[in-house]
């Protein structure tokens, strides 16, 4: 008897009906969302709808644009999550990759050293203050941190491996982050390391308790700036507190900037306008030069002499495969390079102050509807006021019949508006569905700023009846 799951030899070559990378390119609406129903991500396709954001097919991207299958330009003010720094398709980025093939430079090179991981190193270790010196290169921001934790574990020993982390904290999804991501629903139901402890973000005086009174605390991970908690900022002197309790009680300080880094904040890690210098670090997303997978985390020379620097333990964490890949390498060389050319530090800080006084201006008209303006660079949220209990009652029964991700949160109304009407994207956040996040390229100018100042001012000038009555007749287009 032959069993369902096993094939004939000649079946199992014969080649499958494939679809071809042109014919992707050519795919339609319909057929893209049914093949995103059937193969990749059935539930994120809901979401998706409930924006509206299932109705667009980008075809191509350029600087602060996605150009979609009609021509339709679409400003991103999402950015990726702080990926699309140097907006997309960066003419130099994309030269640099070009050089690259066109020279058939090596790509995969795990046997030999490689010039371009060896000069991203220098790079990094040229530009992180201090003794950050030592660098692990990975694909993704997980990656990278899942980097600091073991080497913040393997200079500590287990006896110290025990993590203090923040409230609302978003480290990566991967297995041994999420033991220090702060997400009920992402990490229900798995089983994650038990030597953690938890303090609320800010607050130094609760790590200092932690540390007092449990010996086995040996490592403590923050992110700089907390993006998926919608953009919590912590005092100059938390940070000081944070680098003096560490030293004191021999902690190490894994700052995670794989979100605010690589120039978001006005400085290229948010850390150095602290005047502190972490043990650990990591970056990711924008390190691909906004167009492939690139992470790093670095690390204080002595940490990873301690943890990795003999020949027996050098290949206790490192080499993997894709980290150091050749032409990610170049790419994220080169955009080290375009931060400073282009001077994108000094424009993340002008734009976003720009923006940010223009949210200002608007919370101080809408008071009813935006509840907080924050942030600093090109990372801004946006928060509003909870609506969910103060609709009135008509619009109130017309949103409780949707998705239970949208009651009552302006985000989701103003976001699918945004799009629909203005071509403007934003993005959300994980833990708080009353704030969006504005993390646009830090190559935009002051015109797009006031692309999206002024979409933001028309839907608010709707008011709150009129902004969820456009969304549900919006929805009702289907
Ligand atoms: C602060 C922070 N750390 C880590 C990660 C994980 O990065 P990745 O999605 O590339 O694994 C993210 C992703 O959003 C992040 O924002």
């Amino acid at each position: 008897m032959t069993l369902a799951h096993t094939y004939e030899p000649e079946i199992r070559t014969r080649r499958p009906d494939l679809i071809t990378v042109e014919a992707a390119k050519k795919l339609d609406l319909a057929k893209v969302r049914q093949l995103t129903a059937d193969h990749l991500n059935p539930g994120q396709l809901n979401f998706l709808r409930l924006l509206g954001f299932d109705r667009v097919l980008i075809d191509s991207a350029e600087g602060p644009y996605y150009i979609d299958q009609n021509g339709r330009k679409i400003l991103d003010f999402f950015g990726g999550f702080g990926s699309v720094a140097f907006g997309h398709n960066h003419p130099r980025i994309i030269a640099a990759r070009k050089k690259f093939q066109d020279e058939n430079r090596q790509e995969i090179c795990m046997a030999f050293m490689s010039q371009y991981a060896s000069a991203l190193a220098y790079n990094l270790a040229a530009i992180a203050p201090g003794d950050l010196d030592y660098v692990f290169l990975g694909s993704s921001g997980s990656e990278a941190m899942e980097a600091a934790l073991k080497i913040a574990e393997q200079a500590q020993g287990p006896e110290r491996s025990t993590t203090v982390y923040a409230e609302n904290s978003f480290h990566g999804k991967t297995k041994g982050v999420l033991a220090v991501t702060d997400g009920a629903l992402y990490r229900s139901r798995f089983n994650l390391a038990q030597n953690t402890r938890r303090v609320p973000f800010g607050d130094a005086a609760g790590i200092e308790a932690l540390f007092k009174s449990d010996p086995s605390i040996g490592i403590l991970v923050l992110e700089t700036i907390q993006g998926g908690a919608g953009i919590i900022e912590a005092p100059v002197k938390y940070w000081q507190d944070v680098r003096g309790l560490c030293d004191q009680y021999k902690v190490l300080w894994i700052a995670d900037e794989v979100q605010c880094g690589m120039g978001r904040s006005g400085h290229f890690f948010a850390f150095e306008q602290y005047g502190v210098i972490p043990d650990v670090t990591a970056l990711a997303k924008a390190l691909g030069g906004s167009k492939c997978a690139m992470a790093a985390m670095i690390a204080r020379r002595e940490i990873y002499m301690k943890a990795y620097g003999t020949s027996k333990t050098a290949l206790v964490h490192a080499p993997a495969t894709f980290g150091g890949i050749g032409e990610a390498c170049a790419t994220a060389i080169e955009g080290l390079n375009i931060i400073y050319d282009e001077g994108l530090m000094d424009n993340a800080a002008v734009q976003g102050d720009y923006i940010i006084a223009g949210l200002k201006r608007l919370h101080e008209k809408y008071p009813q509807i935006i509840k907080d303006v924050r942030g600093q660079g090109l990372m801004i949220g946006l928060e509003f006021q909870d609506i969910s209990q103060t609709l009135p009652f008509g619009v109130r029964q017309m949103v409780s019949i949707l998705d239970d991700k949208l009651k009552g949160s302006l985000c989701g109304f103003l976001g699918a508006l945004l799009l629909a009407k203005h071509n403007v994207l934003v993005a959300f956040t994980e833990y708080n569905r009353n704030v969006i996040r504005l993390e646009p390229p830090l190559t935009i100018g002051k015109a797009e700023c006031d692309q999206f100042l002024t979409a933001m001012e028309t839907l608010l000038a709707r008011g709150i009846t009129g902004i969820v009555t456009d969304y549900i007749s919006l929805m009702a287009r289907r």
